[in-house]
């Protein structure tokens, strides 16, 4: 295709390649944020108006010689096409205040943007003629209707004297229903012109022969990922099955989606995993069969419809109900699912069983009754209790003398899974190792289960961008896990992570809506520093 002349040839609306466009909203949140091109990150420079070409594959190109272009005021100000100044052309965009409130601009971007894909972000600003000078920032508002985050890309002091370009990095992570280009003031409260605004993917990084997991880890124990439906196709299903032996669907086979109603069994979207993992020669984890989260609420209303009461009629239904529940879902996998999570987060964090409405109304029966039915629906099955924060000396423990007290009953229970929601900090290889060690003297089988490395230590902060120093620690804590799951190989059976790559993890919305990186695969599938530092050594080429 032709470079554009300079001033490109503006259209009524936003020039959009047609070729790059997704079919539903999908677009996401900040991963990286540098710089694109040369340009350090967040470098912004005067620059006298010049002929330079818009790539012909921009995605967006707003250059108002023909109206706003879909840009709307924000805070309460206006915005007008103007030729007062102009970067390109002979039009700007002029930003106005009202009532002394500063003025701001937003561009729709929804539908727009491909998860994982690398967008340069660049936009031209100068303040009208006599303006004293104001600090204007670039932003990403990203969310959903309910919780939208704002991030900043990049911001630059801007006067009357030039252009100053401000230009950035990109990358949507996850898919989201919001997603506007910002520009508004930090400081200064004036008016300023806007031109030129473009969004332009980037090229892929270059390939590097990247090594395969369960190749690296094959020997020692499974390496496996839990997915859903969207996962089973193109160049993520590619990577699923290059790299992993095993696959956990994430919530397909929860009592929500296999049994909403009484009887109604429902195994379309479980049966399409299992039909993948099966056709691909990869095996399965089955999760999950008893848990107090995704249960429908028929489960615990007695025959009058009212919530169960503790009595003992109350048990006998809830138990003949979940009994019945395992029988057919673990029939219908039977010879299919190799490993089975029974029953999911039975402990509190102070050590006692949780309280649960299971826990409530059948007391330990419960697990025991799961455990049993679950051996006789598919006797081959291994059967794993598996709960979280297990290194935790206090869970730790409890799950030591549930496990302990149902093997001296005979339960059928063969493994403890740890789910192994991490972050950066903790726990430390000690705490990891002392527990696996721990429960191996109970003579059973171990699994890590939905491991993932958060790169937050705590519920509240919200990072703009995932800084490559906390990739780094996120691929020591990797590095540490994996150190100390090698040197346990013994005693441990498989290692699944819960996600495939970045671009679709539980902790982009859990505890908030907030920019997540938990994998070792980024938004683009691309290998991370955390990849690199299990496998070892990055390759030169
Ligand atoms: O299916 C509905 C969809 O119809 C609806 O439009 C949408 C709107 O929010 O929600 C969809 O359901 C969501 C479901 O995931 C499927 O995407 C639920 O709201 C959401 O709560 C659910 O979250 C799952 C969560 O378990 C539920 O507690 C996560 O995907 C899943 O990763 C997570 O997995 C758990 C493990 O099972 C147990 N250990 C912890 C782990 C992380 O929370």
């Amino acid at each position: 295709m032709q470079t554009p002349p300079w001033p490109p040839v503006r259209t009524r609306s936003l020039v959009v390649a047609a070729g790059a466009l997704v079919a539903v909203p999908v677009v996401g949140v900040l991963l990286a944020l540098t710089a694109f091109s040369s340009v350090p990150n967040g470098h912004a420079r005067l620059t006298a108006p010049q002929a330079e070409a818009v790539p012909a594959n921009a995605l967006v190109n707003t250059g108002f010689e023909d109206g706003t272009q879909g840009w709307k005021a924000q805070g309460g100000g206006q915005v007008r096409p103007s030729t007062t100044a102009a970067h390109g052309g002979r039009h700007s965009m002029l930003v106005t205040g009202k009532d002394g409130k500063r003025p701001g601009a937003s561009l729709d971007l929804a539908g727009k943007l491909r998860p994982g894909t690398v967008y340069g972000v660049s936009v031209w600003l100068r303040l009208p003629a006599h303006d004293p000078g104001a600090k204007l920032r670039l932003g990403m508002s990203w969310g959903w209707a309910s919780a939208v985050q704002d991030t900043v890309l990049t911001s630059a002091d801007v006067t009357a004297d030039g252009w100053v370009r401000l230009e950035a990095k990109y990358t949507p992570v996850t898919a989201v229903d919001v997603l506007t280009a910002d520009i508004s003031p930090v400081s200064g409260d004036g008016e300023f012109h806007v031109d030129d605004f473009t969004v332009v993917p980037l090229p892929d990084r270059p390939q590097v022969t990247v090594p395969s997991l369960k190749e690296a880890f094959g020997a020692s124990f499974e390496i496996g990922a839990a997915v859903g439906q969207q996962q089973l196709a193109g160049m993520e299903a590619d990577l699923l099955k290059r790299q992993f032996g095993s696959v956990t669907p994430t919530n397909a086979l929860k009592w929500t989606a296999t049994e909403p109603q009484p009887q109604a069994y429902r195994f379309a979207a479980a049966d399409a995993i299992v039909d993948f993992a099966t056709a691909n020669g990869m095996k399965v984890r089955g999760h999950t069969l008893v848990w107090h989260n995704q249960t429908p609420d028929w489960v615990f209303l007695d025959p009058a419809g009212k919530p169960m009461t503790p009595t003992a009629e109350n048990k006998a239904l809830l138990l003949q109900r979940m009994e019945s529940h395992i029988a057919a879902v673990v029939g219908q996998y039977r010879g299919r699912i190799q490993t089975w999570d029974v029953v999911n987060e039975v402990i509190a964090d102070d050590g006692t069983m949780r309280a649960s409405r299971w826990y409530q109304l059948a007391g330990l029966d419960f697990i025991k009754r799961a455990f049993q039915a679950a051996r006789i629906a598919d006797p081959a099955a291994k059967l794993c209790v598996n709960d979280f924060n297990l290194s935790q000396p206090t869970r730790r423990d409890a799950m030591y003398q549930l496990v302990s007290t149902l093997k001296a009953e005979g339960v059928p229970i063969d493994c403890i899974g740890d789910q192994t929601h991490v972050n950066i900090a903790a726990p430390t290889a000690a705490q990891v190792s002392a527990a696996l060690e721990k429960f191996a003297r109970l003579g059973i089988d171990q699994q890590v289960t939905e491991l993932d490395v958060s790169v937050y230590t705590d519920n509240t902060s919200v990072y703009t961008t995932v800084q490559p120093a906390l990739l780094a620690r996120q691929a020591a804590q990797y590095q540490a896990l994996f150190g100390v799951y090698l040197k346990h190989r013994d005693k441990i059976s498989s290692v699944t992570f819960w996600g495939l790559a970045d671009n679709d993890s539980w902790l982009h919305t859990y505890p908030i809506p907030r920019t997540n990186a938990p994998l070792l695969f980024d938004a683009g599938l691309a290998p991370k520093p955390a990849f690199w530092a299990v496998v070892g050594d990055r390759p030169a080429n």
